[in-house]
């Protein structure tokens, strides 16, 4: 059986990766960091839609059996694009569904903020899903959503451990635009590195969501629905860029150690 392919414009989805790896240990994992190309989340819907698919292609090609958007960006406006180009017989998990799932099945929250990129922000789909769910009667949630856009980059560049992204966030968050909310989402892989310096902006009655967990457990349902679940005690994780740098060499040691299978690849599709 082939690897779980999970992508992202770079280290982000890393911490989905590492939360699949943790969950499914017995899962290989080919993972594709679009370096040449980010930030995702300041380019248009369509680049992001052409990068998207293009990848979601080489994984497919690759063996890869199942596909994770790991990538919040992608997932909000490339989703469809994405399904259409591997066909239905692959699965595909998106970062924004599943995190809205939760939401209304295991959340006691009345009003949600979301932060992300520019591009999820302004796709709109998180507030689709949750109106969707409104719609079927029962829990309403509220959505509060405001775009972070130097918060990626920053992470991207190494600037996580640090006073930076708390500057960042402060100058996003300082306003009491997320007051009222009772949960937050963090809309894009990358945050879940800053988790630390966003609880500190916000009530410590705020519970922030952890999507990659999330986004793990759905993928483990999805390879049980699918019969595709590995049992293979000798599983690998191999890493591919579209750019060499030093800074996804160093966010992929952080989290699977130095020894890592790393090399660069050019997406010719
Ligand atoms: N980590 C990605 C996301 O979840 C992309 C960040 C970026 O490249 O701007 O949106």
């Amino acid at each position: 059986m082939g690897p779980i392919g999970i992508f992202d414009s770079g280290i982000g989805g890393l911490t989905v990766a590492r939360a699949a790896c943790d969950l499914l240990p017995n899962e290989s994992i080919l993972y594709f960091g679009d370096t040449a190309h980010l930030p995702y989340g300041e380019k248009s819907p369509e680049l992001i839609r052409k990068y998207s698919t293009r990848i979601a292609l080489h994984l497919v090609n690759s063996g890869c059996k199942a596909i994770v958007v790991a990538c919040n960006s992608a997932s909000s406006n490339a989703l469809e694009q994405i399904r259409e180009a591997v066909g239905p017989n692959i699965p595909v998990i998106d970062m924004v569904h599943p995190v809205v799932e939760h939401l209304f099945q295991e959340e006691d929250t009345n009003c949600v903020g979301l932060i992300g990129t520019r591009a999820t922000i302004s796709s709109g789909l998180y507030s689709r899903a949750i109106d969707k769910h409104n719609l079927l009667g029962g829990v309403q949630i509220n959505l509060l959503s405001r775009p972070t856009p130097l918060l990626a980059s920053a992470i991207e560049e190494g600037f996580y451990n640090d006073t930076i992204p708390g500057a960042v966030l402060e100058a996003y968050l300082d306003d009491g635009y997320f007051d009222r909310v009772d949960s937050m989402i963090l809309g894009c892989t990358h945050y879940p590195l800053v988790r630390k310096d966003v609880m500190k902006l916000l009530p410590v009655s705020v519970d922030v969501i952890d999507p990659p967990l999330i986004i793990a457990k759905t993928l483990k349902q999805k390879l049980i629905d699918n019969n595709i679940l590995s049992t293979d005690e000798h599983s690998f994780r191999r890493f591919q860029v579209s750019d060499l740098t030093d800074n996804f060499r160093l966010g992929a040691q952080r989290f699977f150690g130095a020894d890592i299978d790393l090399e660069e690849v050019e997406l010719n599709l």
